[in-house]
């Protein structure tokens, strides 16, 4: 039964890939692998649509191994400004003198050899393996992390030691092993346009039936990061669904703040989000609600905790019905929500302003 899930997923990717995926970059498909080392260096330091205007500036100036390992430390610190961490341009310069002394300028095809090369760790071997030689490796990184956690409905921490386990065991097990570049970059490009962090697009995915995250109405609350307790800012949006007097809610019960306290359906962010009709909407479309009475949009609400920050709103959705995406969830009496412990932050709102009396209902 698991294996048919896993199985399902790789070909739906994989048809995804060949059907759907537009995504253009200009070293997608790219078989040279000095140049697929390179665009993965840039891209650990920024995002693609900035990464791309170095990539091409690196490569017009240096279109080989021998020009880049021959150029002067400051030119290429030069091209580097504005990337950071200039020990990662360091590391480059380095192995790409040591590839023209030691490799004669011709990459080391074995992915054990690839990692020994500095700066190289295992995502950006497994990338270099798989893109350039079509090797049998997964890369692992957020949108491989998110896109798995999702459709198969992990909470275990991405960045815990066993979930970097779990997630690396389960990358490699549903690998389309004989076509692993065209894969690692049909996951990478379905988590960045259609499995995104924000706003995924569920209703355009074509595996989102067999999605377990989807199925339990879990998407945004996939995946789950231990340690959050570091992040400073956080933005806490409750969407507090209602329909005919109930209400739905959730026990929070990861290691995380507020464990077995109860809210409502959470929508969180690192950023704050301006919320509009609009904006709401495409929240309720990706729930696969299309119809509703009323949205109401509360103040902000503010909260400092002992090492974080919290901000949020409260975005009450009056419904006609319980759409299949909530059915898991718990739905509970209105009158009965008192009996319940809720974080301070959410009791502060319901002192405040409350649960508004539905208009239509
Ligand atoms: N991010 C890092 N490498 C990438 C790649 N090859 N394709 C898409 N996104 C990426």
């Amino acid at each position: 039964m698991k294996y048919t899930h896993q199985q399902l997923f790789t070909s739906t990717l994989m048809q995804w890939h060949k059907k759907h995926n537009k995504r253009t970059m200009p070293w997608k498909g790219e078989k040279d692998p000095y140049k697929i080392w390179l665009s993965e260096i840039i891209l650990q330091q920024t995002r693609v649509e900035q990464g791309t205007a170095y990539y091409e500036k690196f490569i017009h100036t240096y279109p080989t191994i021998h020009q880049l390992a021959k150029a002067k430390d400051e030119a290429v610190f030069k091209l580097w400004e504005g990337l950071g961490y200039y020990n990662r341009c360091k590391n480059l310069l380095f192995t790409a003198r040591k590839i023209v002394a030691e490799y004669k300028g011709i990459f080391p095809t074995n992915y054990e050899d690839i990692l020994q090369l500095k700066g190289v760790g295992t995502y950006t071997a497994a990338a270099i393996a798989a893109f350039a030689y079509n090797q049998p490796y997964a890369v692992v990184d957020g949108n491989v992390f998110r896109v798995l956690s999702r459709y198969f409905g992990i909470d275990t921490a991405i960045d815990s030691t066993e979930g970097k386990q779990l997630f690396t065991k389960l990358a490699y097990t549903v690998l389309d092993k004989k076509n692993a570049a065209l894969y690692n970059q049909a996951i990478m490009d379905f988590g960045a346009t259609v499995c995104k962090p924000f706003l995924p697009q569920c209703h355009q995915c074509i595996i989102k039936t067999h999605c377990t995250a989807y199925t339990n109405g879990q998407v945004n609350q996939l995946p789950i990061k231990e340690k959050k307790l570091t992040k400073k800012k956080r933005w806490l949006y409750y969407f507090i669904f209602k329909c005919e007097n109930e209400i739905l809610i959730h026990q929070r019960m990861n290691k995380d703040i507020w464990q077995n306290l109860f809210e409502f359906y959470c929508f969180e962010t690192d950023t704050q989000i301006q919320w509009n009709k609009k904006l709401i909407e495409s929240v309720l479309k990706e729930l696969n609600i299309q119809q509703y009475h009323n949205i109401h949009i509360s103040k902000e609400y503010e909260q400092q905790l002992t090492h974080q920050h919290i901000s949020g709103k409260f975005i009450q959705i009056d419904l006609f019905a319980i759409p299949t995406t909530l059915k898991t969830y718990q739905w509970i009496a209105e009158k009965n929500i008192h009996q319940l412990a809720f974080p301070k932050f959410i009791n502060h709102f319901m002192e405040n302003e409350g649960v508004k009396k539905a208009v239509n209902t």
